[in-house]
């Protein structure tokens, strides 16, 4: 029996965990799947409810590390993932994203000689001002094995000298459970909890510390909200740390349009999506999910290590100009991308091919 722990860590990495864990009850007999969290998230809205609603069990590991500075919460990280990694001995330990817990978590089973599978590999920005590309360059770097959800993926571990028989073109665990949970996202409530009608609003997300760190940055995008907000209701789940700028400076954010909740969980989300007239976000995932859905998604970024969400699907970078949003957003709405794809095997059975590749891996 082989022994293989995934980690978790933030909001983004239970989505693409989870139907990993799926697909290793499969091979139950084969290999024991635990899964480590190591509570770089933690508020019930940014963890928990993600565990009840894709169906993940509890963590059979707590780290328990919080918030912090990035030294600090990665050493955390660090030092208790290895106490857990000395006991249990696993034979692979497969991390997602490009989170502190992912490049924690590496570095850890690396050292100790534990094989690691990087699941989204290969993703690049180019802009290393950004901590998740820090983390995703060094993750590659160290990993043995590289799953990979777009062509440009492939491309960038080619050119950072990734040897091939390391890299395996899989497709995207994200859209695993969007797939997976479309029937119960149809089901969900939260039109009519909020009050809002399909296709007369627009979703925002916002977290990146580039775009909300600064009280100024927050100042300008919610002036533009409100240009938005005299046409069309605006629903905006506040990340924490976006929370943490609105409530530490004297932003003037109230409009009667702008309906600001706190993070909701996946079932919900994915449904004010899919009924949304477009989305606007800094979001990683969002981009890839908005394709999928085949939304109208603008991205208040400069760059996207997601390129084929804006060759193929319906993602378009507006750069952080701020004054442009609501001029972006009038524009879009009024013509909204046509004949866009979904990507290359974002077909809902990435896990499969991940899972069965690591069976035949570790065997
Ligand atoms: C992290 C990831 C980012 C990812 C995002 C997803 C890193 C470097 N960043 O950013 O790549 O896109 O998660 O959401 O790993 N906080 C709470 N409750 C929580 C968690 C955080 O209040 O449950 C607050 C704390 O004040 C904390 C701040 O949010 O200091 C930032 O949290 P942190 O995990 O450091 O980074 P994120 O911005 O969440
Ligand atoms: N998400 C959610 N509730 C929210 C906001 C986002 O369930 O209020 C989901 C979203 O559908 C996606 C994931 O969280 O699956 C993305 O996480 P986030 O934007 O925090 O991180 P990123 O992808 O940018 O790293």
């Amino acid at each position: 029996m082989k022994k293989i722990i995934s980690v978790v860590g933030a909001r983004p990495n239970y989505m693409k965990v989870a139907p990993i864990h799926r697909a290793f009850q499969n091979y139950s007999d084969k290999v024991q799947h635990l899964i480590c969290h190591t509570g770089q998230h933690y508020d019930a809205n940014m963890s928990d409810i993600f565990f009840r609603e894709l169906e993940l069990p509890q963590p059979d590991f707590y780290l328990g590390v919080g918030s912090g500075t990035h030294a600090e919460q990665t050493a955390k990280i660090m030092i208790e993932f290895e106490k857990v990694l000395m006991k249990e001995r696993p034979d692979l330990v497969i991390v997602v994203g490009d989170v502190n817990s992912t490049i924690a978590c590496s570095l850890v089973a690396v050292k100790l000689g534990i094989n690691v599978a990087h699941v989204e590999a290969g993703l690049r920005s180019f802009d290393r001002t950004m901590p998740e590309e820090i983390n995703r360059l060094l993750t590659d770097q160290i990993a043995d094995y590289l799953f990979v959800t777009e062509k440009s993926g492939i491309e960038n571990l080619k050119n950072e000298g990734i040897a091939d028989e390391k890299i395996f073109f899989v497709g995207n665990t994200m859209i695993d459970s969007l797939v997976y949970y479309l029937p119960k996202i149809e089901k969900s409530t939260i039109l009519h909890e909020l009050n809002l009608k399909s296709k007369e609003y627009i979703v925002v997300t916002l977290h990146r510390p580039s775009n909300v760190d600064d009280p100024e940055n927050l100042v300008k995008i919610f002036d533009e909200f409100k240009k938005i907000a005299e046409k069309y209701k605006i629903v905006f789940p506040i990340h924490p740390r976006t929370r943490r700028t609105l409530q530490s400076s004297k932003i003037d954010y109230e409009h009667s349009n702008i309906l600001l909740i706190e993070p909701v969980g996946y079932i919900s989300f994915i449904n004010l999506v899919k009924n949304s007239l477009i989305v606007l976000t800094d979001s990683g995932g969002i981009q890839e999910e908005t394709t999928y859905l085949k939304i109208p998604c603008l991205t208040l970024r400069k760059n996207t290590e997601r390129p084929i969400t804006a060759e193929v699907g319906t993602n378009k970078l507006i750069g952080t100009e701020y004054h442009r949003i609501a001029e972006e957003c009038f524009d879009t709405i009024n013509n909204p991308p046509k004949n866009s794809q979904i990507p290359p095997l974002w077909d809902g059975r990435a896990a499969e091919r991940i899972t069965a590749k690591v069976v035949e891996l570790l065997n």
